[in-house]
């Protein structure tokens, strides 16, 4: 089929790269120039496990305007920023300029149906149908335009893998045309006909993917409600981490105890510095908005999203404690990004915790394996000191603090490190260091709820 992929961020490039390897033609438009210089260099502008080798074999040459050509296509995908606004409010503003766009161009007799994959509000693919008709009509063009909603719920740091083995493709069409191109769209990954490409493996066992056909609306509240229910779940297991600290239990034995229920489950279920991210906070704070408007007041959506941030707040008071003062102490933080495998600083715990300690008086010291140089431009405001290696980190420091579940943090060496540093305490807020081997190399270790 002939697509065209509107917006190159996370969404829109791992998707597009995705469907070109299924055997689809594919054109990409992303108005940022830069972004479009850095794609038509051959480089990608994030880190993102899989994508650098397709993308150098590419035959998509982005560009930065949508032509009418581009909807002469059978499927356009809308994959474009739909970031907060200061009330929490989802800005649409760049979906519907999309969509503005998409009924000032459309050639007459164009024939094509426009998925939204952006996480949106409820009723906004209702509301693109609008905007695209009444550009329409007041062109006097007779175009077939449909739309339907595609929400999309890859993971940073195994994007590709999630397109290509989704736990679930969510249609909400209210036209059968639109539900049909959008089945043809995805039939290889549907029924699994394609050859993986190298580094991202088939999951054993995983023979289709499965497809949920609903209407518009419910299509995008489902993206909403399944990162407002990830953001309760981890915000439950870390107020609940924080209790286990007090009562001396280990978080992770009663976690894994009850995650044998199979209506708890065992995943999303590690206690740790508070999620974050581009997606959690945003889309939990959006669907707040939306049933604000509605009358409706979620709180136990309101209570995940304060839970969160006390979390932030907690780990230092902790790591407070065991110091006795933050004021004139050195405290060197590992990991930058919200989790390993992505440079992606977003919401990132660990820059947060950063500026708490600095309001605190502490001397802050980050590394990173991938994400310094994003952390930089995310938050200019902190003065951080960007270090180069763990030793440089590690030199003279009172604390560490793992921030993020890199793999490399797992294997460092610690007794050396621990001789490096002035203190020996150690917070790891992700629970990937054993205790027993922390306390050899010489660590005062805490991690969170154990
Ligand atoms: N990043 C994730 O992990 C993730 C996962 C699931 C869903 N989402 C959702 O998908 C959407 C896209 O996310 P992302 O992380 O890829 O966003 P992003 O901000 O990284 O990228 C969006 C891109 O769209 C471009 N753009 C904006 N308006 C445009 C226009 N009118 N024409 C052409 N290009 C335009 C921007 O220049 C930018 O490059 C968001 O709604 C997000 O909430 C993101």
């Amino acid at each position: 089929m002939r697509v065209t992929v509107v917006g190159m961020g996370r969404v829109g490039l791992t998707t597009a790269i995705a469907l070109e390897h299924l055997g689809h033609e594919v054109a990409a438009v992303d108005r940022d120039k830069r972004l479009v210089g850095t794609l038509r260099r051959g480089e990608l502008p994030f880190h993102e496990p899989g994508l650098a080798s397709l993308w150098r074999n590419t035959r998509i040459a982005p560009v930065t305007a949508l032509s009418p050509q581009h909807l002469n296509a059978d499927i356009l995908l809308i994959a474009v920023g739909t970031p907060g606004l200061p009330d929490g409010r989802a800005d649409v503003s760049a979906v519907e300029g999309a969509a503005r766009e998409i009924g000032q161009l459309a050639p007459d007799k164009a024939d094509i149906v426009i998925a939204i994959k952006s996480t949106v509000p409820p009723g906004t693919t209702g509301r693109v149908q609008d905007l695209i008709d009444a550009e329409l009509r007041q062109r006097g063009v007779t175009a077939r335009i449909g739309t339907a909603s595609n929400p999309e719920f890859l993971r940073e740091g195994c994007a590709l893998s999630d397109t290509l083995y989704p736990d679930r493709i969510v249609i909400g069409a209210s036209e059968s045309n639109a539900a049909v191109r959008l089945l043809e769209l995805y039939a290889p990954i549907i029924r699994q006909q394609f050859s993986p490409p190298e580094g991202t493996p088939r999951p054993a066992g995983y023979t289709a993917a499965p497809v949920v056909q609903v209407r518009p609306v419910e299509a995008e509240l489902t993206k909403y409600a399944a990162n407002a229910f990830l953001a309760t779940k981890l915000s439950f297991v870390n107020e609940l981490a924080n209790l286990a600290e007090e009562l001396g239990a280990d978080i992770e034995a009663v976690t894994a105890a009850i995650g044998h229920d199979p209506r708890i489950g065992p995943h999303y279920m590690k206690a740790g510095p508070g999620w974050g991210g581009p997606c959690l906070g945003k889309d939990a704070r959006a669907l707040l908005s939306t049933a604000a408007d509605k009358g409706l007041h979620l709180s136990v959506v309101e209570a995940a999203v304060n839970a969160n941030a006390r979390q932030r707040q907690h780990l230092v008071e902790r790591l407070e404690a065991a110091l006795g003062t933050c004021r004139g102490a050195t405290i060197g933080i590992l990991g930058l990004s919200f989790k390993a495998n992505t440079d992606d600083v977003s919401d990132s715990p660990a820059l947060d915790v950063a500026s708490l300690l600095l309001a605190r008086g502490a001397t802050v010291r980050c590394y990173d394996p991938m994400s310094e140089e994003k952390a930089q431009r995310e938050r200019p405001d902190l003065a951080i000191q960007y270090q180069d290696s763990v030793d440089e980190l590690s030199q003279g420091c009172d604390a560490l603090m793992v921030m993020t579940d890199w793999a490399e943090f797992k294997e460092l060496p610690w007794a050396k490190l621990a001789n490096l540093m002035r203190g020996r305490t150690i917070l790891d807020a992700k629970n990937i260091l054993d205790r027993c081997l922390m306390e050899q190399a010489g660590f005062t270790y805490l991690g969170v709820g154990r």
